[in-house]
């Protein structure tokens, strides 16, 4: 076993339960809307993601040096190029980096996202689902693990 800090990258659509699991469990995850929700008042707002995804790259890498033992990162992180940068932040800080991928069917992120209040719109649903690519150990991930998604 090892005891170095690690950081766990949240992979899933929008609607496929990541916000609600890191709740569930008690984390206090490096969120993109949390942070959408603080510079501009509005979690849907994506005219200002540079600024977001800087700030999670600030507040991860900040986590780190503090040594926390466990950080999360709740956002949808669909494709490589978005996952390397936490895998690469990770390696700079001799950390552990895994994937926690919700696997969930886009119909039910769909009907999930619908039911509170189609926060995302479908066609754009329908475009995150065409650019995923599931997370893999050949990325750079020591482990890939599945969410379980038990019923709330
Ligand atoms: N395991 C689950 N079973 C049933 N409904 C769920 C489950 N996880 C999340 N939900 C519901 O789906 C919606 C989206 O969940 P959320 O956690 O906000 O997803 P995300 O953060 O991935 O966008 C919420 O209304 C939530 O209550
Ligand atoms: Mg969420």
């Amino acid at each position: 076993m090892s005891d170095r800090p690690k950081v766990v990258v949240a992979v899933g659509l929008p609607g496929s339960g990541k916000s609600s699991y890191f709740a569930k469990v008690g984390a206090h995850p490096v969120s993109s809307d949390a942070l959408r929700l603080q510079l501009v008042d509005d979690e849907t707002d994506q005219t200002i993601n540079g600024r977001v995804f800087a700030l999670v790259r600030h507040l991860v890498t900040q986590r780190l040096e503090l040594r926390r033992p466990v950080t999360y990162v709740d956002a949808t992180n669909l494709t490589r190029r978005e996952r390397r940068t936490y895998i690469r932040i990770a390696r700079q800080h001799a950390c552990a980096v895994e994937a926690l991928w919700f696997d969930v069917p886009l119909d039910v992120c769909k009907a999930r996202n619908a039911a509170r209040g189609r926060k995302v719109p479908a066609y754009a649903m329908d475009q995150m689902a065409a650019r995923f690519v599931p997370p893999s150990v050949s990325e750079g991930f020591e482990r890939v693990l599945k969410a379980a998604q038990s019923p709330l």
